[in-house]
C-alpha cells in the first residue's frame, strides 16, 4: 500500500505544485549515500573532507522527505564490510556518525523523528558512539513523524543469518518458519519494505544493502555524488517512481 498513511508534515497543494501525486508518495524511501570520496577526489580534498560534505546533503534529503511526509527513510551510513577500508577513514566515520546524531537530533526530535539504528552492535564500534546511539534512540522512540533508519555495521546478509540464529535459538520448529516469523528476527520488524531505493554515484549495485526488504522496491540509480544530493534530487526520484508500474510479480 503506497501513501495511504503520509506524515503531518505533507501538505497536499504544495506537493502538488512540485509535480507530483500526494496520494502516491512513497511509504518508505532508502538511499545508498554513495560518491562522497569521489566528491573529494575531484576537488582535490581528502575522503573525508567528502563524507563530511554529505551531512549537508542527508539533512536535506530528510527535511525533504518530511516536506513530502514520507513515513519512513533510511540510510546506509557504515556497512559491515567498510570496516575494510583504511584505519583513519574508518576512525573518521566513527566519529562523524557521533557528531552528526549529537549536531541534529534535537532538531529532529522536535520535528517529531523517531531515530532508530539497524545493525550488529559488536566490539569494534567504540562505546562512545554507541552511548549516543542508544541515547537519540531513547530521546526519540516516542515520536510519531517519520522514523528514521540508520543502517550502521549493516549487511543484508548478516541480518538475515542474525535472524535465522535468533530464531534458531529460539526453538522455532521448521514447520513454523515462513517469511511472516523470519521478519520477527530482524533488526526492525516493523518496518515496511522500502518502496524507492536511490542510489546516488552512479554505481549500478545494491551493495548488501536491505536484501530482503528490497524484493519488490522500485530502484533508481543518480550519477550525481551524494554531497550533491538535495531534496530537488529526492523530489525528482519521487516523480519518477510515480510513473512506475509496480506489480509485484501480479498483473497490471
Ligand atoms: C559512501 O561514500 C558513504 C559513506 C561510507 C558514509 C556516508 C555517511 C554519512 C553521510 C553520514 C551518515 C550519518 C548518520 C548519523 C545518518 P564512499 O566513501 O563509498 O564514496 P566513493 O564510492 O566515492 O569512494
Amino acid at each position: 500500500m503506497v501513501g495511504a498513511r503520509r506524515g503531518k508534515g505533507g501538505d497536499d497543494e504544495r506537493i502538488r505544485a512540485l509535480g507530483l501525486d500526494p496520494r502516491r508518495i512513497p511509504r518508505h524511501i532508502a538511499c545508498v549515500m554513495d560518491g562522497n570520496g569521489r566528491w573529494a577526489q575531484q576537488r582535490g580534498l581528502k575522503r573525508t573532507e567528502g563524507h563530511a560534505a554529505g551531512e549537508e546533503a542527508l539533512l536535506d534529503a530528510v527535511n525533504g522527505a518530511l516536506e513530502l511526509g514520507v513515513r519512513w527513510l533510511s540510510v546506509y551510513a557504515f556497512s559491515t564490510e567498510n570496516w575494510s577500508r583504511p584505519t583513519d577513514e574508518v576512525r573518521f566515520l566513527m566519529d562523524f556518525n557521533r557528531r552528526i546524531l549529537l549536531g541534529h537530533r534535537d532538531e529532529l526530535h522536535a520535528k517529531g523523528v523517531r531515530i532508530q539504528f539497524l545493525g550488529r552492535r559488536d566490539w569494534r564500534v567504540p562505546r562512545r558512539l554507541l552511548r549516543v546511539i542508544d541515547e537519540t534512540v531513547e530521546l526519540t522512540a516516542g515520536n510519531r513523524g517519520m522514523t528514521f533508519s540508520v543502517c550502521f555495521n549493516y549487511g543484508g546478509r548478516a541480518e538475515i543469518i542474525d535472524a535465522v540464529a535468533a530464531m534458531m535459538r529460539d526453538g522455532v520448529s521448521a514447520e513454523k518458519v515462513s517469511e511472516k516469523t523470519l521478519r520477527r528476527y530482524f533488526y526492525a520488524p516493523d518496518m515496511p519494505d522500502p518502496d524507492l531505493v536511490i542510489r546516488t554515484s552512479g554505481e549500478f549495485r545494491i551493495s548488501n544493502f536491505l536484501l530482503w526488504e528490497l524484493a519488490y522496491s522500485e530502484l533508481i540509480f543518480t550519477p550525481i555524488y551524494w554531497p550533491d544530493f538535495r531534496r530537488e534530487h529526492l523530489v525528482e526520484a519521487v516523480r519518477e517512481y510515480q510513473v512506475r508500474d509496480r506489480r509485484f510479480g501480479g498483473l497490471a
